[in-house]
């Protein structure tokens, strides 16, 4: 979302005369763009905020803002914690950036403008031009979150559920695959959710797919409990849509599950990966998992291990519990111990690393749809990605302006720690 939202930035910026700095040293704005989905990225805001405040004190005419989630969260406290910075914006208010930076030119005290938008078309971030080194884009469909989730923080600095109409999206991905695009991943906090005048998530796919120079669709992320059937079978039917997924889990256990308010059982997530392999049967299904949530016990836990080798997860993200100001949880008694968080952290990593690895390894001798998008590490190679976005270096005797953009079809012959090596296969 924040890759998405510093893009947008970027194009918001440069459309008003702005010009995005080589480095640090060389910028006259630094922003800082920032997360709070855990008390760690919300501590490395405020420290990264805090350091670039220093640069103040060195240059002249610098101006420092906090744009993110943090900005929301903290609005007009941010000058009690941060003296000297010159400007926080929430992202729903990202539109008004060039007139903030303006005002903060002349202004003697920090300006702050937080608070949602109202969810019409204008309201949602979307790009109009791309570089010619792109060839995916990130398209925002719905934002904010209503499901509560009772560790979440999004639902407060996101704000509630808002759709865009099917027609702004289509026109957004039709724009972008004009200029270039070929691969679209739809955007949103609880994407799968997504509905507009009647319309759902999967005719919102099925009109995508039809939009003829869109090579690859994917989305990110959905939300277990709207994974419902004419979702999954799209899979295999969908001409562009991809055979990967990440499908965030958050535990295997029944009872944490239901002290998280997620709303499904692991009976229902391990329902819906069945559903996905019988289209697709080597899909590659990554997701999310939270350790250390308060009352997960010892047996709790293992439910959580067993799920990740039941649903045979290609890669995971996994967190420890962070307690967040406002939700239910905080004031939960966190009574799994940090060492505790960080043992179970570590059997997660050791389970999915061997997965991972698993997983690479059945690669080989495969043949990968690679959508080329630079060259490798020898002249004579190209490099892409696959569908669960492994890096492919390959042998080609073609060019890279030839070549850039398109899907070639490549055998597996390699697998290195970070990425795989094959031959294109003639066609
Ligand atoms: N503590 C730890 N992890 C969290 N996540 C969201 N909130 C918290 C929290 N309070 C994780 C979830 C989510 C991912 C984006 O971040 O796994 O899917
Ligand atoms: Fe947070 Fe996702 Fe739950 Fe919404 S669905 S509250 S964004 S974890």
């Amino acid at each position: 979302m924040n890759v998405h939202d510093s893009r947008a930035i970027e194009e918001i910026l440069i459309n008003s005369g702005y010009r995005k700095a080589e480095s640090q040293d060389d910028a006259d704005i630094l922003l800082v763009n920032s997360c709070t989905i855990r008390e760690k990225p919300w501590h490395k805001a405020i420290s990264e905020t805090g350091r670039f405040r220093k640069i103040k004190g060195i240059k002249d005419n610098i101006l420092v803002g906090l744009v993110g989630c943090v900005a929301q969260q903290e609005g007009d406290n941010i000058f009690n914690l941060l003296n000297g910075i010159d400007f926080v914006v929430s992202p729903d208010n990202y539109n008004s950036l060039p007139e903030i930076i303006k005002k903060s030119y002349v202004s003697k005290t920090g300006i702050a403008l937080v608070g949602f938008g109202d969810g019409s078309d204008d309201d949602f971030l979307g790009l109009k031009s791309i570089y010619p080194s792109e060839s995916s884009a990130l398209v925002t469909i719905m934002k904010g979150c209503n499901e509560h989730c009772r560790y979440c923080i999004v639902p407060s600095v996101r704000g509630p559920e808002r759709n865009r109409s099917i027609e702004s999206i289509e026109k957004e991905v039709r724009n972008l695959t004009e200029q270039g695009i070929k691969e679209v991943t739809l955007l949103g906090q609880k994407v799968n959710a997504y509905k507009h005048e009647g319309m759902i998530f999967s005719d919102l796919l099925i009109r995508l797919d039809k939009i003829e120079k869109l090579e690859r669709l994917r989305f990110t992320s959905p939300h277990p409990r709207h994974m419902t059937k004419d979702v999954t079978d799209l899979y295999g039917q969908l001409r562009t849509l991809c055979g990967a997924i990440h499908l965030p889990a958050q535990s295997g256990s029944n009872n944490t599950l239901k002290s998280m308010g997620r709303r499904y059982t692991r009976e229902e997530y391990l329902d819906i990966v069945e559903r996905l392999r019988k289209k697709i049967p080597d899909i590659s299904i990554s997701t999310d998992l939270i350790v250390g949530y308060p009352g997960e016990t010892e047996e709790d836990f293992k439910e959580t291990l067993s799920l990740i080798k039941e649903a045979g997860f290609s890669s995971a993200f996994s967190f420890k519990f962070s307690p967040r100001p406002g939700t239910p949880a905080f004031k939960l008694d966190n009574d799994v111990s940090e060492d505790e968080k960080s043992e179970r952290l570590s059997r997660v990593h050791e389970i999915i690393s061997k997965q991972e690895f698993e997983f690479r390894q059945s690669l080989k001798g495969k043949n990968l749809q690679v959508l080329v998008d630079g060259k490798g590490r020898l002249d004579s190679q190209l490099s892409g990605r696959g569908e669960n976005f492994q890096i492919v270096n390959f042998q080609h005797s073609k060019s890279l302006e030839e070549m850039f953009g398109k899907i070639v079809t490549v055998e597996i012959t390699e697998v290195n720690s970070n990425s795989l090596l094959g031959v294109a296969v003639e066609k």
